[in-house]
């Protein structure tokens, strides 16, 4: 019997054209400008930045950001917890320090409240940088995380970013294509990053983004992801070769050419899962002030997701998971500053991500519906 995976990437027949054709003009390499330039174009309107570098995954076009912003030696990041690790490593092989906070009480994003209040109470002003008052580490940047898809309020992380003079970085790895206030989310940041990896909304195969709208800053991001080239092997900063192929862009255009569609299918499988979440009255979180692209469709169970739950829906031949395990539980995050994490840690294990690919069938649904129905003692 198939097996209902989480998510599986759907390579729609226009784009294994776009692919045939890309590989007869034998643009398949880093430096296949044509098909390259035209990804980044797609993805800059979509994304509302003026200028894209398409890179080779998401981790690379957030470690492409944080260096071309400069970010120096121990400067604190603002970042929460909850996010996959390439947020926190990225930040960290760039030359950063991630400060780690919590969660929103009904919502997966950063706490904005908690930010404020610690800025407040934690930091000082020295030139134009604020500090952290007991490490005397500056104060450099916020990254919100745009956790499966779902956005914070991206109107007050601007104004805070003002008030304490902080860069943002948005990791959007999920959520290319949300609006925040009916505006594309490309404009609330200094730079933004994209992954398209197999199992993102938008996929590539691999790949990733990141987009600005200052050009200062794109002309570091294009120099960060080819080698620091400058002229004839010449390298006159540091990179890193973290560019896009011809292969994948060529995927890349053809997913998007169909992105619409693709969204619609998804937003129905969401609908489908909505209505029975309702009606079993099974927790979940809706954002309705924004338009959101959800990634990944889940519910929140009322106690810890068992190892019965998961091994019952793998005898069902369904593929069901907790999510990520927040940052300042991997060994490696242990010395990086953390504030209070009481929602994080409450809601972490609660998680339950659900098959979520634009191309699952009402039949398969239907299966993971029933099986969710019959296990209901072990979610509510
Ligand atoms: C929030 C977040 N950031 C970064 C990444 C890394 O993207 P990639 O897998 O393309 O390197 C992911 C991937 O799932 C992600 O979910």
């Amino acid at each position: 019997m198939r097996k209902i995976n989480i998510l599986e990437p759907n390579i729609l027949n226009n784009s294994k054209k776009i692919l045939r054709e890309t590989l007869q003009k034998n643009q398949i390499s880093t430096s296949s400008s044509y098909i390259i330039k035209k990804f980044e174009k797609k993805i800059s309107l979509l994304g509302g930045s003026k200028y894209t570098a398409a890179t080779n995954t998401g981790s690379s076009a957030l470690f492409a950001g944080f260096k071309s912003l400069e970010v120096k030696k121990n400067d604190l990041v603002i970042m929460p917890s909850y996010t996959f690790i390439a947020t926190a490593t990225s930040c960290i092989l760039a030359g950063g320090s991630p400060w780690f906070f919590d969660i929103e009480k009904d919502g997966l994003t950063l706490n904005l409240d908690q930010i404020e209040k610690t800025l407040k109470n934690k930091s000082y002003k020295k030139g134009k940088y604020y500090f952290h008052k007991k490490s005397n580490q500056r104060i450099f940047a916020i990254c919100p995380v745009y956790t499966l898809g779902f956005l914070p309020n991206l109107s007050r992380i601007k104004s805070l970013a003002k008030k304490y003079n902080l860069k943002i970085i948005a990791d959007a790895a999920c959520a290319l294509g949300s609006q925040f206030n009916g505006k594309k989310i490309g404009r609330y940041n200094d730079i933004i990053c994209y992954s398209f990896n197999g199992n993102k909304s938008l996929t590539a195969g691999g790949g990733g983004a990141v987009s600005t709208n200052d050009r200062g800053v794109k002309d570091k991001l294009v120099l960060t992801i080819s080698n620091g080239k400058t002229g004839q092997y010449f390298h006159s900063t540091f990179g890193l070769n973290l560019k896009i192929t011809g292969v994948h862009a060529a995927i890349g255009v053809g997913q998007l050419n169909k992105f619409s569609e693709i969204l619609k299918r998804k937003n129905k499988v969401r609908k489908n899962y909505k209505k029975f979440f309702q009606f079993f009255k099974i927790k979940f979180i809706d954002q309705s002030n924004t338009k959101s692209i959800l990634w990944l469709n889940f519910l929140i169970c009322k106690k810890n997701i068992s190892q019965k739950l998961i091994q019952n829906a793998r005898k069902s031949n369904i593929n069901l998971n907790f999510f990520w395990m927040p940052m300042h539980l991997q060994p490696i995050m242990k010395k990086y500053l953390v504030e209070d994490l009481k929602f994080t840690n409450k809601i972490w294990k609660k998680i339950l991500v659900l098959p979520s690919s634009d191309n699952l069938r009402v039949k398969d649904q239907n299966i993971i519906k029933k099986f969710l129905k019959k296990n209901l003692n072990l979610i509510n």
